[in-house]
């Protein structure tokens, strides 16, 4: 097996993540597993900055192939907010549940539909070369939370297509429509490919 770190903490990313590298020959460990507590700063202004970010500061620390992802949801009526932002939309150390009843709040005065768009930018770091793919999924914000599952945004994200949020799908079924499937999909190949 091929172990590559996935320098996240967030338990959610992964999850979808590992459940797509499943019967291949990559082992993904995430820092939760390695007990690894670093805090990286994303102070980058684009998704791919911030997530080349996470995977360099982590390849420096391992020394072993890295993959990372910086992801956020795009809302059409706020010009793209809250976008790299998404993750501290409502401030410091806020809850997702904060994150969503503010985004509600900000677009109380706009009609309906809010078209949105989850975007996610995949990076592979081996010390030497980037491979960078990129994923996306449309769908529109609703004004009601449904579902328990999945994380973030996902029970106010209803996808283009579907009569169910993000949060009402298992992970089997976020993962063949989500941003982060298509881009850790693409990243897969490629490093099938280069293995
Ligand atoms: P970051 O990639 O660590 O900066 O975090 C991205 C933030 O965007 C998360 O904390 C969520 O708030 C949001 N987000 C990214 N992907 C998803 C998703 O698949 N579902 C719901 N929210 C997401």
């Amino acid at each position: 097996m091929n172990k590559i770190i996935f320098a996240t903490s967030n338990e959610g990313k992964s999850k979808e993540v590992k459940h797509l590298f499943e019967k291949t020959d990559f082992a993904i460990i995430s820092l939760n597993d390695l007990g690894d507590k670093t805090e990286i700063i994303e102070d980058k202004n684009t998704f791919e900055g911030n997530a080349k970010k996470k995977a360099e500061t982590i390849y420096d620390v391992y020394k072993i192939p890295v993959i990372a992802d910086d992801s956020g949801l795009v809302v059409e009526q706020l010009d793209g907010k809250p976008g790299v932002h998404s993750a501290r939309y409502a401030g410091e150390n806020c809850t997702y549940d904060d994150n969503n009843k503010k985004l509600l709040d900000e677009l109380k005065d706009y009609s309906q539909p809010h078209k949105a768009k989850f975007h996610c930018t995949a990076v592979y770091y081996d010390g030497k070369e980037f491979i960078i793919t990129e994923g996306k999924c449309e769908g529109e914000i609703i004004r009601i939370f449904r579902g328990t599952k999945g994380f973030g945004y996902d029970p106010i994200f209803l996808p283009v297509g579907y009569d169910k949020t993000l949060a009402e799908l298992d992970i089997s079924e976020k993962n063949k429509l989500s941003h982060r499937a298509e881009a850790f999909n693409k990243l897969k190949k490629k490093l099938v490919e280069k293995y």
